[in-house]
């Protein structure tokens, strides 16, 4: 498919003198592998991080939940919380240890988490602040084997974690993150470099044998421990998805959720740029299809229902936290809208954006220290844009369809249906031309003369979906260019802190209230570059 230009439609504007439109087929049909779960738009927090971002019995962190409940109010779901990450492979517990997590940062390691850590008993406090949310705790494998204190940890922290979340806060359950990259890890390997397939299936059988037997011991009324699985951090890694699900993974039948991790490329990686890597419907398809060709080489599709669901269990623009004037800017969360909405299309089941204090990808930064400010960053705006277009999914289920917008890969929209009514419910759509307004990109210092920004129609025909005449509503995702980094608004709302803490705020300065019309089948927007908006077919509250 494509462009295509109504031939019908051509005569009447050339008859009017004015330039043909393209425009851009709308599927009329639900996608059947595009079919998300409720809670779709969910988080990843660094293990290291958690205390911060959640608070504790004494000081709650009152931020991150106006934030993440906005999105729960949207979605009808909250976002699920995974605390996980690279550093739940490095904590071991002490029992006797009155602050909830001392981490000791080795720079030649990694200068953004510790790599040293010891958990209390009052770490498990931060699982009590954010009311109605739903978590899983990473499990240490990483160190859970080959040293008696890290044994000791899987043994205590077990009951901590069943007693902690019983009464429904329990999402999943996750033992060891990234163990593909444990013989080869750039932090420190902590296998030696013989680990395969077959040695992790093994001390994953016993680890998990543990963890049930102490889960009927101390939690007997809670259900038999069920897993996201393997959590590995990339195709690419010496240990395969498709191998190691061959090798007995599911041995037990315990995995519940297929958890496969992405990043688009690293901070550092040569040639990464904004435009070129982020803003970039194609190298965000490919990134996300090898995923899928990953887990139908062993499941056949993403809509196999005996099959674990697939989903993003921890995910984000670029690994090593990301880079400033890149992955922290507004052209982020435009990437942010792509990559979710895209993975949505082709069947992951759920996308858990990683987070953690001070990192470059975050969505809000949850306490202020040395290398940033507490605050609502670009990213957040982005999952707030995905929540809008997927809506409450925990009561009215949509799919997700990606409209081909031919062969400009700084564009892409997609197309939501009910999936009971399979009628046509939303259109997002996104213009990633790239846009400057401050010097360098970096977000801070203002452009004397920036360019004159351009502005694209897009004119989806929509044929008989909706009722000619028919009104549209259109909300848009705005700030001043890809490279701000504050100064965000979706549908003249901002969340950001200094304003109410992260409630939402009406801003009295942007434009909101649009609204479009079907004329021949057709409606069409108009986007500035580095913009995005949502098209909504439905009455106001569905
Ligand atoms: C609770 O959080 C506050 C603020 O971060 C901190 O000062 C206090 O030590 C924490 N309490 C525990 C038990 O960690
Ligand atoms: C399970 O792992 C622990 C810790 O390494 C070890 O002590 C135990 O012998 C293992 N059990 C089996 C059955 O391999
Ligand atoms: C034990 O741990 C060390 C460092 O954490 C690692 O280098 C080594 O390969 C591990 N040995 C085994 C048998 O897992
Ligand atoms: C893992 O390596 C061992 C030898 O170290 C070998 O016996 C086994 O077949 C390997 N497993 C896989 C899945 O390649
Ligand atoms: C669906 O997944 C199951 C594993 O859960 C597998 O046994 C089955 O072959 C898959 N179906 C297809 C059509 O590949
Ligand atoms: C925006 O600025 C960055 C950094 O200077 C530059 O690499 C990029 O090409 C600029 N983008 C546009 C669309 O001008
Ligand atoms: C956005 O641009 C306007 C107009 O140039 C300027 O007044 C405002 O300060 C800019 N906002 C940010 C966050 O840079
Ligand atoms: C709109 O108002 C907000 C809040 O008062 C302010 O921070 C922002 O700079 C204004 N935006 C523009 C484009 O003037």
């Amino acid at each position: 498919m494509g462009k295509r230009i109504d031939v019908l439609f051509s005569a009447l504007v050339a008859a009017a003198a004015a330039a043909p439109v393209d425009s851009y087929e709308v599927p009329a049909s639900v996608n059947k592998l595009g079919q998300p779960f409720e809670g779709f738009v969910s988080y990843s927090i660094e293990f290291a991080s958690f205390p911060e971002f959640a608070g504790n019995d004494s000081i709650p962190n009152e931020f991150s939940f106006n934030l993440l409940k906005n999105l729960g109010n949207v979605m009808g779901t909250n976002p699920y919380i995974r605390v996980g990450g690279n550093t739940q492979d490095y904590a071991l517990f002490d029992s006797s240890q009155k602050a909830a997590l001392i981490g000791k940062v080795d720079p030649n390691r990694s200068p953004d988490y510790p790599t040293t850590i010891t958990i209390g008993p009052a770490y498990f406090e931060s699982y009590n602040t954010w009311p109605g949310f739903k978590y899983s705790h990473g499990l240490n494998l990483g160190l859970g084997v080959n040293r008696s204190a890290g044994w000791q940890t899987l043994v205590e922290t077990v009951p901590l974690v069943c007693k902690t979340l019983a009464d429904g806060k329990l999402y999943t359950w996750e033992y060891g993150n990234e163990p593909d990259l444990y013989g080869v890890s750039a932090q420190g390997p902590v296998r030696p470099s013989s680990w395969n397939e077959s040695s992790y299936i093994q001390q994953w059988l016993n680890g998990t044998k543990q963890i049930t037997s102490q889960v009927k011991k101390f939690c007997p009324g809670l259900a038999s421990p069920q897993y996201m699985a393997p959590s590995f951090a990339a195709l690419s890694s010496p240990l395969k998805e498709k191998k190691t699900w061959e090798s007995g993974l599911n041995a037990n039948s315990d995995i519940e959720l297929f958890s496969t991790h992405n990043y688009i490329s690293g901070a550092t990686s040569p040639g990464v740029t904004l435009q070129g890597t982020l803003m970039n419907f194609g190298v965000t398809k490919a990134s996300v299809d090898n995923h899928v060709k990953s887990y139908d080489s062993i499941f056949g599709s993403t809509n196999n229902e005996t099959a674990p669901p697939l989903i993003f269990g921890e995910t984000n623009s670029l690994y090593n936290q990301g880079r400033p004037g890149l992955s922290n800017t507004f052209g982020a969360a435009l990437w942010g809208i792509n990559f979710n909405l895209y993975s949505a299309s082709v069947g992951f089941k759920r996308v858990h954006m990683h987070q953690g204090t001070n990192y470059r990808y975050q969505a809000w930064q949850p306490v202020d220290t040395d290398k940033a400010t507490k605050g609502t960053k670009a990213p957040y705006y982005g999952s707030m844009a995905v929540a809008a277009t997927l809506r409450n999914s925990a009561t009215r289920p949509v799919s997700v369809s990606n409209i081909p917008l031919g062969t400009d890969q700084y564009e892409a929209a997609y197309a939501t249906h009910f999936t009971a009514s399979k009628k046509l419910a939303r259109i997002l759509v996104i213009n990633m031309h790239g846009y400057n307004t401050t010097v360098d990109g970096a977000g801070l210092d203002p452009l004397p003369n920036p360019a004159a920004r351009k502005s694209r129609a897009y004119s989806f025909h929509v044929g008989a979906q909706v009722a000619e005449g028919g009104t549209v509503r259109i909300q848009r995702l705005m700030a001043n260019g890809s490279d701000a980094i504050t100064g965000i608004t979706f549908d003249g709302w901002s969340y950001n802190w200094e304003l109410d803490a992260g409630r939402p705020v009406r801003l009295h300065n942007v434009t909101t209230g649009e609204m479009a019309t079907v004329k021949d089948g057709r409606v069409t927007v108009h986007l500035p570059d580095s913009s995005a908006a949502l098209l909504s077919f439905t009455k106001k509250c569905e």
